[in-house]
């Protein structure tokens, strides 16, 4: 029989079970065929089943653990440009409005990314992909929005096709033209753009998956929110809102009365409204990396894991929200959002998946779903948000092939 990878012999491999507990396994292996998970269990008996010395990959994991590659579903991967000089003034007291204000921000990114060509963007987000990879992550969603045009938009979601073909590193794609206001618009008549122009063109291109609006004070409100997720919806784009980072506005009801995959940041969420997103089944996704950037406030994981929700993290990686690691993410919410290393560990595996309406095991290492996983320099899961502020991812295997060796 032909097995494409044996893990074996790890001090324990990880999985997320059905009701969405971990499945801790000692002394474990696990074995991957044609790129999906054959067996989980006990070394001996899975390395009888399957030899190693049969694998065409064969990973020695003693003394270490397993886990699954994580998925991240919230990311601003392709951009141009680099903003470390507001990272400064942030340190000095300036807020992310004042900068936005001021032509910096978002929109000094599209300006940038509109300058540059796609083999600049597909270069700087295959090195992103690289880095991601590195720290464990299998899967990311990145969000265009950096083109506020429908031309750039579309190139935007190209390159994040072309990086999904090239690299092992899955790339879900999201339509985000609603990510600001362009600068010589105003927001209704930018709406009717996004709405008659860029999402006919974004739907008959057929790279993107979902549709993310800003729904912010001083950006996009509640109903003009609503008009582009709704078109989006018409044009087959699955909506996602990015609600309540700055202010309470009501983006968290809006996910739910729009059935949305996911709503994003939830800082200023009430408990009525974890209530309705529950509800809803809209998977809450929480962006602690954001939240230390910005030295704002973190939301309350544990108020939506009280109140029943299959919470998800991501890292925000985006020009203001500079980290590619969701190790680092699951260490923030794990000290600063009250979840604890297994909660974090399933956030950002299983339920991240959940956020991307992947339902084929993605994110769980159960047999019969994707081999995709990391094996740690450390003895147990807990090392990854235990081990602040050090990756530690060793070896990634996608689709059971052996993609990085630290
Ligand atoms: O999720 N909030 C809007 N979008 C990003 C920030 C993007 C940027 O500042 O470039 C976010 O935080
Ligand atoms: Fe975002």
């Amino acid at each position: 029989m032909t097995v494409s990878a044996v893990v074996h012999d790890a001090r324990e491999v990880v999985t997320v079970e059905p009701d969405g507990s971990l499945g801790v396994y000692e002394e474990a292996a696990i074995a991957i065929e044609d790129g999906a998970v054959a067996r989980v269990g006990p070394t001996g008996p899975v390395t009888r089943e399957f030899p190693p010395e049969n694998a065409t990959h064969a990973v020695d994991a003693s003394g270490k653990a397993v886990i699954p590659g994580f998925v991240d579903p919230h990311t601003h991967a392709v951009f141009a440009g680099d903003r470390s000089d507001e990272f400064e003034a942030k340190l000095r007291g300036k807020t992310y409005q004042e900068i936005l204000e001021d032509g910096g921000g978002i929109l000094r990114t599209v300006r940038a990314t509109r300058e540059a060509s796609d083999d600049e963007l597909l270069s700087n987000l295959l090195d992103h992909l690289d880095t991601m990879l590195a720290h464990g992550t299998t899967t990311v969603e990145v969000k265009s929005g950096y083109g506020l045009d429908t031309e750039t938009e579309l190139r935007m979601l190209e390159v994040l096709d072309r990086a999904d073909d090239r690299h092992p590193v899955d790339v879900v794609a999201t339509f985000m033209g609603a990510h600001a206001v362009p600068a010589d618009r105003d927001a209704d008549e930018y709406v009717d753009d996004v709405v008659d122009d860029q999402l006919p063109a974004v739907a008959s291109q057929g790279i993107a998956e979902f549709c993310d609006v800003f729904c912010e004070e001083g950006v996009f409100d509640v109903e003009q929110s609503r008009r582009v997720l709704e078109a989006g919806a018409e044009a087959g784009l699955t909506p996602k809102v990015h609600a309540e980072e700055l202010a309470h506005i009501g983006g968290t009801r809006l996910a739910a009365e729009v059935g949305a995959a996911s709503a994003d940041h939830l800082l200023h969420s009430t408990a009525d409204d974890v209530d309705a997103l529950v509800e809803a089944d809209v998977v809450p996704v929480l962006l602690p990396g954001t939240a230390f950037g910005l030295g704002a406030e973190y939301a309350d994981a544990r108020a939506f894991v009280e109140a029943g929700a299959d919470v998800a993290i991501a890292t925000d990686f985006n020009p203001n929200c500079y980290s590619q690691s969701m190790g680092f993410a699951a260490s923030l919410a794990c000290v600063e959002m009250g979840l604890t290393p297994a909660e974090a560990l399933v956030a950002s595996t299983a339920n991240a998946a959940s956020a991307l309406d992947l339902d084929d095991g993605v994110g769980t290492l159960r047999e019969g779903s994707p081999g995709d996983l990391a094996v740690l320099d450390a003895p147990t899961y807990v090392h990854v948000p235990y081990n602040f502020g050090v990756n530690a991812v060793g070896t990634v295997l996608k689709d059971g092939e052996v993609v990085h060796r630290a």
